[in-house]
């Protein structure tokens, strides 16, 4: 998709679609009374014959509406004006986009920047404008033996009121693509069937990454992370064919010196559960139980096209979680990298053990924070719902971070306690600690659980099992939390 910024008056722009907003009850955005002006009072016209209200998620395409260059006319609900704000705009961008989209039309001019949403800048809504258009057009076909036919849509004008405006739509646009690239990454990764998205793949998916973002990244084997002491991530993989890897990616947007924040994605390109095997209804999903590594993926990709001033470090430890002769069974002690003990309780919560020795290898970094990214507990989704990201962390301060970033990109996150009072559950009889820690809070245990590998440095944990992808109908990736990782890398960029 071309995106460009244009001030102009509306009504001279002489492509396929021109949207306009219309507030309920019938009232004229200020593109939509420029129309009607334009017009001599046909836009008026329409809406007093009662085909539109302005209700929000509604749209009334017009043709040859006169004095008017464009071909089309497509008029978007926008909802009461006093109610209108960013929720507002994202759903009405969405509907204009997928409602021009039907129509078949080759380009279209968007006159939304000008739409009043308090507390956020054209640059926000551009933003916000590329990351629609991109969800909207997002198809994954790779498996289809016939490819559909790509929709016509190729080029969309943001319309500026000011010069200003323009250059402040235009930085929008460059993040929003960037993100909305990542994201494309994220969620093709994620898509992917487990019997092609191995950990291989994954590993050869950074590499590739890395040479066209010039990024530079290691693959450890087996027997690299052997002689590192992984034994916790390398007890997850046991019960495999598929060899584990562990990467490195690394991207220097500022000096030598200065301390990376490391991101960690978890990465099981398939979960069984291992002995203590999932019921198989709906396992099919755990093929996206590698999310969070797809996101760390999708993250780097989008500070590396925007040239982001910090240095960032991505760690995936990838590996597929499956029974066998040589897995580990519940009741098996390991040792992980940080030398505490694990008895490992239930196979199935194998998440954590990965991250474990990929919080302890993070250390060598001196990090200026880490954030880990995982499809953790099916307990977040229970809590959550697919709303927001469950969110832990042991610096506040960090906390706040991430929850701002989340809002202001609208890939939100919601912060859970932490608190020692929990710890307690994972007391084991036999080991250091255990890797689960009962029925109750089971989103808190598993963010206790990594809290004793992240005890060096600044470290948050988002369980993002309910934000990563859908289920039913739309079955698929999301993409998330690349908006919220990306804005959280912008600011401590700035900063
Ligand atoms: N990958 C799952 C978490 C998950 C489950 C994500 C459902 C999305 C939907 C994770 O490895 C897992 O199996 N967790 C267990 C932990 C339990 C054994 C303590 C879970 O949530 O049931
Ligand atoms: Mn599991
Ligand atoms: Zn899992």
């Amino acid at each position: 998709m071309e995106f460009s910024t244009k001030v102009a008056a509306p009504e001279k722009y002489s492509g396929a679609c021109i949207a306009v907003g219309v507030f309920e009850p019938r009232k004229l955005s200020a593109a939509a009374s420029a129309l009607d002006a334009a017009s001599r009072g046909q836009i008026r016209e329409f809406l007093r014959s009662g085909d539109m209200d302005g209700r929000l998620g509604t749209t009334r395409l017009l043709y040859d509406v006169r004095g008017i260059a464009a071909e089309r006319v497509l008029l978007v609900g926008l909802g009461p004006e006093k109610e209108f704000g960013e929720k507002q705009f994202r759903d009405c961008s969405r509907t204009a986009i997928t409602a021009i989209g039907d129509t078949g039309s080759r380009e279209a001019c968007l006159s939304f920047s000008e739409l009043p949403v308090s507390n956020r800048g054209v640059d926000w809504r551009s933003r916000q404008l590329v990351l629609a258009v991109a969800d909207v057009a997002y198809r994954f076909d790779r498996m289809k033996s016939k490819k559909p036919q790509p929709r016509p849509l190729a080029r969309i004008t943001i319309s500026a009121m000011s010069k200003q405006d323009a250059h402040d739509i235009e930085r929008g646009v460059r993040e929003g693509r960037a993100i909305a690239a990542g994201m494309a990454l994220t969620r093709d990764l994620g898509n992917l069937p487990g019997n092609i998205c191995t950990p291989t793949y994954l590993a050869d998916a950074a590499v590739k990454l890395g040479k066209e973002w010039k990024l530079a990244v290691e693959v450890l084997d087996q027997r690299s992370m052997a002689m590192l002491g992984m034994n916790s991530l390398l007890s997850v993989s046991k019960g495999s064919r598929q060899p584990p890897k562990f990467v490195i990616l690394r991207y220097s947007g500022a000096g030598r010196k200065a301390r990376p924040v490391v991101l960690i994605g978890k990465g099981i390109t398939f979960d069984t559960g291992g002995i203590s095997i999932k019921p198989s209804a709906e396992m099919d999903e755990m093929k996206f139980d590698m999310c969070g590594a797809a996101s760390v993926l999708g993250t780097l990709r989008a500070v590396a096209e925007l040239e982001m001033k910090l240095n960032v470090v991505g760690l995936v430890p990838a590996c597929e979680n499956m029974p066998g002769g040589a897995a580990s069974k519940p009741g098996d002690v390991v040792t992980s990298m940080s030398g505490q003990t694990i008895e490992i309780l239930n196979t199935d919560a194998e998440g954590r053990l990965i991250l474990a020795d990929a919080l302890s290898y993070a250390e060598r970094f001196e990090p200026q924070a880490v954030v880990d990214v995982a499809t953790l507990t099916g307990a977040c989704v229970v809590a959550l719902g697919h709303v927001c990201s469950g969110l832990f962390a042991n610096r506040d301060a960090l906390a706040r971070e991430l929850l701002a970033a989340g809002e202001e990109s609208w890939d939100r996150a919601w912060q859970l306690p932490l608190w020692d009072d929990y710890q307690e559950q994972l007391k084991s009889n036999f080991a250091d600690f255990a890797n689960i820690g009962g029925k109750a809070a089971g989103s808190i245990t598993a963010a206790c659980f990594l809290s004793r590998f992240a005890r060096r440095y600044d470290w948050a944990h988002l369980d993002i099992a309910g934000t990563a992808w859908k289920s039913g109908k739309e079955k698929g990736a999301t993409g998330r939390p690349v908006p919220m990782l990306a804005t959280f890398l912008m600011g401590r960029a700035k900063g």
